[in-house]
């Protein structure tokens, strides 16, 4: 039977919540729609803290006007279930005015990496992303907070934020989680048609595919994943790079090991993936 998780909405509710929390916090942020890849998080977080906190907050300082915020989807009763089902203590899910009682005088800037690959397309997102977890961290004070790697330049943002800052909080990477099929999860993949669904399938390939040319080094891995993603009707490339996990630069010439990242438009939503590489050898690992 699945149990009922406790709510916080304000912040004055969440605070006495968490001061009843035994032992250490885990934070897991979200804007909720929660699916497989959330749950991989949830049980992460259940791995190394003695309490889960969940925020479910759909933050409008990182969405540009014209994008998904109206349509981004609000399950909000299955979200529940899910949290109850792995545990959570507690689940934060303010309101907007709650969240922003006045427009934020003070954002934090992600700095030249926050205009790179995902910032080129969405100026200002990481400034927001990383504007809502520092004021999450602030407000639920977790002693781990968990992020997902499918959103790698996203993780390797907060982890310099947590690092520039001195932010008393360990960030914790949890896998990216595939369907049966080989698409990333993500809350977004519910605006897929099936027919799009289908070409969405590319971006698996093409990560399969770039690993698989790791002997030709960079330019190889690069050129063979782009082919995949070029030939498949309905999918519009963004950008196609392999570069260093924790900085998102280029990789060196010594480097063996990169992480390939890719972007594109199916229909109008827009995919991300990405796999770890060997670069400059025969061996690849493929998709995890
Ligand atoms: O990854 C997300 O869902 C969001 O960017 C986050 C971290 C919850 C901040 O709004």
């Amino acid at each position: 039977m699945t149990q009922v998780v406790r709510v916080a909405h304000t912040r004055a509710e969440l605070a006495a919540a968490r001061a009843r929390l035994r032992g250490s916090v885990a934070l897991v942020p979200t804007m909720g729609a929660l699916h497989e890849g959330h749950r991989s998080l949830l049980q992460r977080a259940g791995e190394v803290a003695d309490s889960i906190v969940v925020s479910i907050f759909v933050n409008p300082l990182q969405f540009a006007p014209g994008e998904d915020l109206d349509r981004y989807p609000r399950p909000l009763e299955a979200d529940l279930a899910m949290s109850a089902d792995e545990g959570v203590a507690l689940v934060f899910i303010p309101s907007r005015p709650e969240m922003y009682p006045r427009e934020p005088v003070v954002r934090i800037s992600a700095g030249a990496l926050g205009d790179r690959f995902e910032g080129a397309t969405r100026p200002g997102h990481f400034d927001g992303v990383l504007t809502v977890v520092a004021k999450l961290f602030g407000l639920v004070r977790p002693d781990i907070a968990i992020f997902g790697r499918k959103d790698a330049q996203q993780l390797a943002l907060v982890r310099g934020m947590v690092a520039d800052l001195e932010l008393p909080v360990r960030i914790e990477a949890s896998p990216l989680i595939r369907d049966a099929d080989g698409l990333a999860l993500s809350s977004r993949n519910k605006y897929l048609s099936a027919d799009e669904r289908q070409s969405a399938l590319a971006l698996a390939r093409a990560l399969n595919a770039g690993a698989g040319a790791s002997g030709g080094g960079v330019d190889g891995i690069i050129a063979a994943a782009r082919q995949v993603l070029d030939e498949q009707h309905g999918v519009e490339t963004d950008y196609v790079a392999v570069v260093d996990p924790d900085t998102f630069d280029e990789i060196g010439p010594s480097s063996t090991v990169g992480l390939l990242v890719l972007a594109a438009r199916v229909g109008t939503t827009r995919l991300i993936d990405n796999v770890c590489v060997e670069v400059g050898s025969t061996f690849s690992e493929g998709l995890r």
